[in-house]
């Protein structure tokens, strides 16, 4: 049965805020996920008839999609919320999603190539794209099935920069809005992509009436790019040199605007103090031992993060600032992330191999300065956050990193922030964090020795400022802005 056209909000993104496994027996289990759309779309109820559409990432998730056949997903499963996941071919899904949204699009927007020898587009990476434009496409033919008259599309992220061109095309009616939760690369190093593809994913961005980022830098690479490959037209805020504020090509006019997503302070207060937390929280005591001071940080073991050099970071404080050993324990956490992808793997065992390298160096019997932990545990992070001294957040480059704006609003005795210019929460916490350069690894030890011997007070001042810009705009207020912004 083919879905009527009755939504008037529609979401569209990779991941969905469900995922099944697929029991022995052929039963399947749903699991909610959260993040920040999860929440913000709870801020319009589950009665204002919005339908999200998403991909099926693995086995369950299909089994569950062909269950629904083309209609919605089972709303015991999903919270309430009107689910839509695409059944895409296995191996069309894995080369848009590995192939080119995963080794390509976040490669470039996070500068993670190794120039001299990658990327290299051959004929197996054309293949690959062209399965990137059936994905975005089908993405398109469900949203232009599901959609109202004049309904409002909000298009998330990197996988579906297609989509709202394509959209566009089968649905002119619609009011669709892309948002990009990355960065975006400059345009010399944007132009290390194809040129037809360069010139595809801007031309899909820009058939949306907004764009919309999580900075002002990225919204303006944005703009630059589009200059540079297109020769759009940029429109600033007071002429030249202002912000961008709109993109004009081929007649139409795409508007860009920055929304800074923000943490969600009353969940996160009320969420770090359930029992479960309360009892990781005595476990890692019993791991750190009395009186030490913790330097945590919480990542997906994801190259950009640059977990190595904080380990290397950490390392050379050790080094340079003996006083420290015994003193100071590093709790690392570095979930698993995109372990499909070889890279993935190699960097998941060196963050082990530098762990084991310190740990070997400096541990006693009665101290492990370093504490890693990889299997990923949503309490354990934020009892991790509770009793933080120091927060690392040291990415190569991050749209905006939650982990930044989380820890100081949980953190007990408040943290010192030591934060990489080239995250996007630099912009907004930059004035009371330890702001360095993230391939400084000298510099990243010298920062990691200044927070930790920060006073008590200046520490607790920094930490409640942090923590009012990091909740400025929480999840539901983010998406309701994105939401009136399409409307108006
Ligand atoms: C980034 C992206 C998100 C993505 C997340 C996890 O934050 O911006 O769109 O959901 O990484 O990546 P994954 O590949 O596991 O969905």
């Amino acid at each position: 049965m083919a879905a009527p056209r009755t939504a008037q909000i529609l979401v569209a993104s990779n991941r969905g805020p469900v995922s099944y496994a697929l029991g022995e027996d052929g039963s399947l289990a749903a699991r909610r996920g959260g993040g920040g759309l999860v929440s913000g779309l709870s801020a319009i109820g589950p009665d204002a008839g919005a339908v999200w559409v998403c991909a099926a990432l693995g086995d369950g998730d299909r089994e569950a999609a062909r269950r629904a056949g083309s209609g919605h997903l089972d709303t015991a499963d999903t919270g309430g919320q009107q689910v839509r996941m695409l059944d895409i071919a296995p191996d069309v899904f894995a080369a848009a999603y590995n192939g080119v949204a995963n080794s390509v699009l976040w490669f470039v927007h996070h500068l993670l190539y190794q120039t001299p020898v990658e990327p290299v587009f051959d004929a197996g990476a054309a293949a690959q794209w062209a399965a990137y434009e059936t994905y975005n496409a089908a993405f398109a033919d469900a949203l232009a099935q599901e959609a109202a008259e004049g309904a409002v599309v909000l298009v998330q992220d990197y996988h579906l920069a297609l989509v709202p061109g394509l959209l566009r095309a089968r649905r002119p009616d619609l009011r669709i809005g892309h948002f990009s939760h990355t960065p975006w690369a400059p345009p010399d190093y944007y132009r290390l992509l194809p040129d037809d593809v360069a010139e595809a994913v801007l031309r899909g961005i820009l058939g949306g009436d907004r764009a919309a980022f999580l900075t002002e830098r990225w919204a303006t690479a944005f703009a630059d790019c589009c200059a540079a490959v297109l020769g759009a037209e940029v429109v600033r805020d007071g002429g030249a040199g202002g912000a961008a504020t709109a993109v004009r090509f081929e007649g139409r006019e795409t508007r860009l605007g920055v929304h800074g997503l923000g943490a969600d302070a009353e969940f996160l207060r009320e969420r770090s103090h359930a029992a479960d937390v309360d009892e990781r929280l005595n476990a890692l005591r019993t791991q750190i031992g009395a009186g030490r001071k913790t330097i945590v940080r919480v990542d997906r073991t994801e190259l950009s993060k640059n977990i190595v050099r904080g380990l290397l970071a950490y390392r050379r404080l050790l080094e340079t600032h003996p006083e420290w050993r015994e003193h100071v324990v590093h709790l690392a956490f570095a979930y698993p992330s995109r372990q499909d992808l070889a890279v993935y793997r190699d960097y998941t065992a060196r963050v082990q191999a530098v762990a084991d390298e310190i740990n070997a160096e400096f541990g006693t019997p009665g101290w492990q300065p370093v504490a890693l932990h990889v299997k990923d545990d949503f309490a354990r992070s934020l009892a991790a956050y509770r009793l933080a001294d120091v927060a690392l957040v040291n990415p190569i480059r991050d749209g905006m990193n939650l982990v930044a704006k989380e820890v100081p609003v949980v953190s007990e005795r408040g943290c010192a922030l030591v934060l990489s210019r080239e995250a996007g929460a630099c912009a907004e916490l930059g004035e009371d964090a330890l702001v360095v350069n993230p391939y400084d690894v000298e510099g990243t030890a010298a920062a990691l020795h200044e927070a930790l011997r920060m006073s008590d007070a200046d520490r607790a001042d920094r930490t409640k400022r942090l923590a009012a810009a990091a909740t400025a705009l929480p999840p539901q207020k983010w998406f309701l802005a994105q939401l009136q912004a399409l409307e108006a």
